[in-house]
């Protein structure tokens, strides 16, 4: 098994150094994995010039899977557009076909006072949002800022074809039927054409999945109903830019974004495996940073691209173990827990390992 290891910019050093440590004791017991390093994000651009280097598309498109820390920084900011770090993170998903992005919201019930909304409110969440990764308004054409009539004019385009809605929607059937049997669909077809097909072809799609529940909500009211009652979701399938929108709301009802995973996947299960939080670089450096998204996305690696799901579940006990001893991280610590540092809370991981 060949893993492409990118940790990035921010905290991506400091919480890849974590998970990479989870990754040696399975190799110590003898499991085949070989890891590889390569650039991605900022430190990228600085290095070559590219956000997305030649080496390393080398480097993922021969590995098995990639790991990635996090990308970007205000240092990169004011950089033309193709050189920002989000343009190697966007560039990589791409050239991989990675379409099928899953973002995880759980909340562990150790950390429901963590979670801004009240503990009957979150308390047993587990949410799958199924994000398309690789369509939508974040590659669509025609798209820029010219000058027309005199003005200038931004433009953007939605566009999603028939075979891109009904292969994401796929994954959120399959994920359904491996959990309480229910999808719920995301779109604004009360006003967007572009969602009016995503929400047709889901219903077509929902024939050959007689036994999963299919629901459509409006994303307005999907982005209240995730706060009022986010309880009534299972499996939540959505485009990429709504998704993106949704996850980063569906990670705050867990307390805290620094424990959620992501995985990105092609049409073979081929994928990368990143924390769902960013680069952090206000505390980067200092040994802060939370690891256990990161370590957690090592879980979703073995489960999804490696069909380990022994190995995956190992992990997420060990890390369920840390939290009940009342080990915490800044982000997650509470009164009456021991706060901890990034290194030392991987020390407690590959202790439960
Ligand atoms: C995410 C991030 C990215 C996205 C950015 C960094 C390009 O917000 O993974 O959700 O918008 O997809
Ligand atoms: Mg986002």
């Amino acid at each position: 098994m060949k893993i492409a290891v990118l940790p990035g910019d921010g905290i991506g050093p400091e919480i890849m150094a974590q998970a990479l440590r989870v990754l040696d004791v399975f190799k110590k017991e003898g499991m085949a994995i070989e890891t590889e390093q390569g650039m991605l994000g900022g430190g990228a651009v600085d290095a070559t010039g590219s956000p997305y280097p030649e080496a390393t598309q080398k480097l993922a498109r021969e590995s098995d899977a990639v790991l990635l820390g996090a990308v970007g920084g205000p240092q990169w900011d004011n950089l033309p557009r193709p050189q920002r770090p989000e343009r190697g993170l966007l560039g990589i998903r791409k050239d991989l076909n990675l379409f099928a992005n899953l973002r995880p919201a759980i909340l562990y019930p150790e950390l429901a006072n963590a979670s801004s909304l009240k503990p009957e409110i979150v308390s047993g969440l587990d949410i799958l949002i199924v994000r398309e990764l690789t369509g939508d308004i974040y590659f669509g054409e025609p798209r820029g800022i010219s000058v027309e009539d005199g003005k200038r004019v931004g433009r953007n385009t939605m566009i999603y074809n028939e075979d891109e809605i009904r292969r994401i929607g796929r994954v959120a059937f399959d994920a359904a039927r491996k959990r309480s049997k229910k999808v719920c669909s995301i779109d604004k077809m009360n006003v967007l054409e572009t969602t009016q097909l995503w929400r047709d072809v889901m219903i077509e799609l929902s024939a050959e999945y007689p036994d999963v529940e299919l629901s459509h909500m409006l994303v307005d009211n999907a982005a209240m109903q995730l706060v009022r009652n986010p309880k009534q979701f299972d499996v939540v399938v959505t485009g990429n830019i709504f998704g993106d929108i949704l996850s980063d709301e569906a990670s705050m009802l867990t307390g805290s974004i620094g424990m959620l995973p992501s995985a990105s996947l092609d049409e073979n299960n081929k994928g990368m495996y990143e924390p769902s939080h960013g680069s952090a670089p206000d505390i980067a450096g200092k040994n802060l940073a939370n690891p256990l998204a990161t370590i957690l996305s090592v879980a979703m690696m073995m489960r999804y691209t490696f069909n380990d799901e022994a190995s995956a579940t190992r992990i997420e006990t060990a890390v369920k173990k840390v939290l009940a001893d009342g080990l915490r991280t800044g982000d997650i610590y509470e009164p009456g827990t021991k706060k901890v540092s990034c290194s030392e809370m991987g020390d407690a991981v590959v202790a439960a390992l």
